[in-house]
């Protein structure tokens, strides 16, 4: 075996496994990032260990942090992150992995058990991870958190004050981009005094992931789920995960074209707004531009609104009034609205405390 401050081999592990099922014993296995341990780390470990006979620990390496936390991170490295959990009586083995995802260990492991943080449910797992799980048959735990305990609190906590006022927002977008474009121009030319802390999207080959790139803001794609039209609950729970991560204070729908639920709607609850391209309460959904034509309106326009769990029905935050021309087609009209979205939604964000509405801490539910 490794030095008794090391981490161990993936082969270590694999014998040791091999060992526990000869004597009839269940090996668990859970894995995590483990930057900046605190009590609920501890107290999950301890729970995890009393599922089985030993527990392997399967460590992010410091590249796969920096994926899935952000450039900050991770506060601590691989080598000395290993040590710090290996020093626990709960745990019997680390093995560092590289990746998002702790796949290939699954595969290689065949774990008895896999523990993972009540933040998730079954349904909530990684897809990849879960049908290696199934695969290998593997017993499936969610075991609870403790309650305030995060890694995230805890360093939301250290910066404090230290953080600038500058409104922090997150930009999720499935589509063109134009909107996104209009926001980081106004960002760098003083005009709209925020900092994208985010950008998300659920298409990898969209041009408001591309935009989002070439402009060097930070950028995540994020994997929908199975079906078309709807966004899935491990992808509701990563998006949640990033604007925390983020420490977002309002998050911005520029053209994103899936339904956010739950966790994201009541945590952010009176921080999201939505750009739509009509006079809301006319022509909610899609297609509105052509809707409009199609109701012979001579004006149209854009609406910036708050989003609920009621599709564009929130309190609206402004307005501006557009004239549908004769031979307009929905394309032209559209072009025409964008032209006016790309000074409203701008302009909303810049006034948000001087609208009232609520940032993170303090002021948010
Ligand atoms: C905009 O028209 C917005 O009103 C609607 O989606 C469109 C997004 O356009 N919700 P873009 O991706 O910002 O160009």
């Amino acid at each position: 075996m490794s030095a008794d401050h090391t981490a161990q081999t993936i082969h270590e592990v694999e014998r040791l496994r091999a060992e526990l099922d000869a004597q009839g014993k269940k090996l668990v296995f859970t894995n995590g990032c483990f930057d900046l341990l605190h009590a609920g780390h501890v107290r999950y470990l301890h729970d995890a260990r009393a599922l089985g006979d030993a527990l392997v620990v399967g460590l992010n390496s410091d590249c796969s942090v920096q994926a899935l936390k952000g450039p900050d991170r991770p506060l601590n490295g691989q080598d000395d992150r290993a040590e710090v959990l290996r020093a626990l009586r709960a745990v019997d083995a680390v093995v560092i992995f590289e990746g998002e995802r702790a796949t290939s260990l699954i595969e290689a492991i065949r774990p008895h058990v896999y523990a993972k943080g009540g933040d998730y449910t079954v349904d909530s797992l990684n897809r990849e991870e879960r049908a290696a799980l199934e695969n290998a048959r593997t017993e499936i735990r969610i075991l609870p958190l403790v309650p305030g305990r995060s890694t995230t609190s805890t360093i939301n906590k250290m910066l404090g004050d230290k953080t600038s006022h500058r409104l922090r927002i997150a930009i999720l977008g499935s589509g063109a981009g134009s909107n996104l474009r209009a926001i980081i121009a106004a960002v760098q030319s003083g005009a709209l005094n925020a900092e994208i802390a985010i950008t998300i999207s659920d298409h990898a080959d969209s041009n408001f992931i591309m935009t989002a790139r070439d402009a060097g803001v930070p950028a995540q794609v994020v994997d929908p789920g199975s079906n078309p039209r709807k966004l899935g609950d491990a992808a509701q729970k990563e998006i949640f995960e990033h604007l925390e991560r983020a420490r977002v204070d309002v998050v911005v729908l520029a053209g994103f074209m899936r339904i956010l639920k739950e966790p994201v709607i009541s945590a952010y609850s009176g921080r999201i707004v939505n750009v739509h391209p009509s006079l809301l309460p006319n022509h909610k959904g899609a297609n509105a531009p052509q809707l409009a034509i199609e109701a012979g309106e001579l004006e149209t326009g854009c609406t910036v609104h708050l989003v609920t769990s009621e599709i564009d029905a929130g309190r609206t935050l402004a307005q501006a009034r557009v004239p549908v021309l004769p031979g307009d087609t929905a394309e032209t009209l559209h072009q025409r609205i964008k032209t006016e979205e790309h000074k409203l939604l701008p302009k909303v964000l810049n006034e948000w405390r001087e609208l009232g509405l609520p940032v993170r801490g303090a002021g948010a539910p």
